[in-house]
């Protein structure tokens, strides 16, 4: 009699829009604030992501699309030449591994500290709101957020050029597409949520207009690059950084009805912190393409939710910062490695490069 050899179905090759994975246990979007004053990566962000090629695909950390869309220190842009150029190292190190790489083009909008960007980007939201937020410089510790300065209507055409430009970029950098920011709290999710939108025009009031930013926004990437390589991340009714919204259902609910046409790579959901909202059964309703989950997965819970056909693969983050292999232990049943907290923002190569992989 043959051997049947049960196949993990975290394991198991997905298609992503345009973008084959090897498997489906993907690592999400971090933040690790190691770039350079002027927004590069570095031989660190070379190591870093060489390190965690085995993902099924890796979502960058948050990189500004313009010296606008800067809130925090030390965290990459790609909108320059030189920027391109430095990129480029990084996606060779994941593909030379095998691996699939986008870019995640986090635009902070009000969530900003002009000690944290050029001296010469503002901070820009759809309304005059300042968040009631402080973020750490480090020049001066923790500091208020500015107030931003409420977009015109040629002010936000020109913020989707800069996203479309960062998504030429992004290709021209070797990425194999882009995730638009969409969640905690930052300039797209700004525009959704009723408290940082009170505009009286086409972007603002019903939720169908305060959806309108983030769909011309999607429309523009998929122009620069292809819907195939353009994905979305959300987090319906997620407070983070001084974001409530009245009506989350139904700000989803006009989002994801205006995103279905677009035929987008796949939407990455994260769990919803609304009593009995629950964020994949939401997604699976109102959009069409793959899905991938996010939020405190560990592996088992992680298989269940594929075996169950909540979603076609799981992001983990935390995960993978102490476990740069952490598909090859979970296919192995090894134990996992426990991160340091104290240094996930630190500038240098220590909490980032120098977790081992296995043996
Ligand atoms: C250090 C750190 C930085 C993060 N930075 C980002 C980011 O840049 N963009 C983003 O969308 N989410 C970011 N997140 C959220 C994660 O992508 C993820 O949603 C969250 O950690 C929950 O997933 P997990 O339980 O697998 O860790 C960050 C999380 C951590 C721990």
């Amino acid at each position: 009699m043959a051997s049947v050899t049960a196949t993990d179905a975290l394991l198991t090759p997905v298609r992503l829009g345009d973008i084959e994975c090897r498997n489906r246990m993907l690592m999400a979007p971090m933040t690790r604030s190691r770039a350079t004053a002027d927004g590069l990566p570095t031989d660190l962000h070379v190591i870093y992501y060489g390190q965690r090629a085995g993902a099924g695909l890796i979502i960058t950390e948050g990189i500004q699309p313009s010296i606008h869309g800067q809130g925090y220190p030390r965290t990459p842009g790609l909108h320059s030449e030189a920027q391109i150029a430095a990129w480029s190292r990084v996606t060779a190190a994941v593909h030379e591994r095998g691996g699939r790489i986008v870019a995640q083009l986090m635009h902070v909008g009000r969530i900003a500290s002009h000690y944290n960007k050029a001296s010469s980007a503002s901070t820009v939201a759809p309304s005059p709101i300042r968040a009631a937020v402080q973020l750490y410089t480090d020049q001066a510790g923790l500091q208020p957020c500015d107030e931003p300065e409420p977009l015109t209507s040629s002010g936000i055409a020109a913020v989707v050029k800069e996203y479309a430009h960062a998504a030429h970029c992004a290709r021209a950098a070797g990425f194999d597409g882009v995730e638009l920011h969409c969640t905690s709290g930052y300039l797209p999710m700004q525009f959704l949520a009723s408290n940082t939108n009170r505009r009286d025009d086409a972007y603002g009031g019903t939720a169908a207009r305060r959806a309108r930013f983030v769909i011309e926004t999607i429309e523009a990437l998929i122009a620069a690059i292809g819907s195939g390589r353009v994905g979305v991340r959300i987090g319906i009714g997620n407070p983070f950084n001084d974001v409530i919204d009245l009506d989350p259902r139904a700000t989803y609910a006009a989002l994801l009805v205006g995103l279905r046409p677009l035929d987008c790579a796949y939407l990455h959901v994260l769990k919803s912190p609304i009593d009995g909202l629950d964020a994949a059964r939401f997604a699976r309703e109102h959009f069409s393409g793959p899905l991938i989950l996010n939020d405190g997965f560990a592996p088992d819970t992680a298989r269940a939710a594929i075996a169950a056909g909540q979603a076609e693969a799981i992001s983990f983050a935390r995960h993978f910062i102490a476990n740069p292999d952490f598909v090859t232990r979970v296919a192995s049943g090894a134990p996992l490695a426990k991160f340091n907290p104290k240094t996930l923002y630190t500038p240098g190569p220590g909490g980032y490069i120098d977790y081992p992989p296995l043996g």
